[in-house]
């Protein structure tokens, strides 16, 4: 049963990279995947790239090539929901495009041939992360010193579940933040945070019934000072992080 580990950047890989026992690199597609042993189970590390396209190709050759049991993906967002703050830390329970926009012929964000907007990750693979991201957050490894001069002090970093939304987009201004949460909101959608590729691995995991969960770090508020906190956060923070969640969640399937 081999786990597929997809990160967005190599800055949040670089932990896990660290730590593989054994590793063989295999080239495909332009994409490096490493195989080996982390903390005992069988993983392939692979970096999904930037954008809903890169994403789904990566998840793809990890499904056809690979023949994975199951994809984890843990990186970094910018948070939406009200209270969810940098430094805290988003499980998706499901995942939405939010740049899909096929109306009126389909109601917006609606992924036409699906017949639904919220594509579900796998709810034991989703309850295990969600339990190795609070036990990880209650360490004293946890927790980071903010670039934003607006955060003054460190709060308790909390563990979210709920709605992760993806677009092929770095959203860095309140107002297109604000206007996101605004409509989904309207159409019963309460977001938590905004990334660039949960979804699309979402959607080709549901293709081929592949197990799906997702972690991510919050680095920024996708507000005006998302370009300052981004860069602190993904340098300084984000793979510790990873690593730190991900050999909680290791452990608890090698069980
Ligand atoms: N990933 C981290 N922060 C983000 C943001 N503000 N927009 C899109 N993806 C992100």
């Amino acid at each position: 049963m081999t786990t597929a580990i997809l990160s967005a950047l190599p800055e949040e890989q670089g932990s896990l990279m660290h730590a593989l026992h054994q590793p063989e690199r295999i080239v495909h597609a332009g994409r490096s995947f490493w195989r080996g042993a982390l903390y005992g189970q069988p993983v392939v590390l692979a970096l999904s790239g930037i954008g809903k396209v890169a994403a789904a190709t990566t998840a793809t050759l990890l499904a056809e090539r690979f023949g994975v049991a199951r994809i984890v993906f843990t990186g970094v967002a910018g948070g939406l929901g009200e209270g969810v703050q940098v430094g805290d830390v988003v499980v998706a329970r499901d995942f939405l495009q939010h740049d899909m926009d096929a109306s009126p012929i389909f109601p917006r964000w609606e992924l036409p041939g699906y017949g639904l907007a919220c594509m579900p990750c796998d709810t034991v693979l989703t309850a295990a992360l969600f339990e190795a991201a609070s036990a990880y957050l209650a360490t004293d490894e946890a927790g980071f010193e903010p670039k934003n001069a607006a955060i003054t002090h460190r709060h308790a970093a909390r563990a979210h579940q709920g709605l992760i939304v993806s677009g092929d987009r770095f959203v860095s201004t309140s107002a297109e933040s604000g206007a996101l949460r605004q409509a989904l909101a309207a159409a019963g959608h309460q977001v938590l945070a905004v990334e660039m590729e949960g979804a699309a691995v979402a959607q080709v995991c549901h293709d081929y019934g592949l197990p799906f969960a997702a972690v991510r770090t919050i680095s920024d508020r996708a507000d005006d000072s998302a370009h300052v906190d981004f860069p602190h956060f993904v340098t300084h923070v984000a793979s510790r992080y990873a690593d730190g969640i991900v050999h909680g969640l290791l452990k608890k399937l090698s069980k």
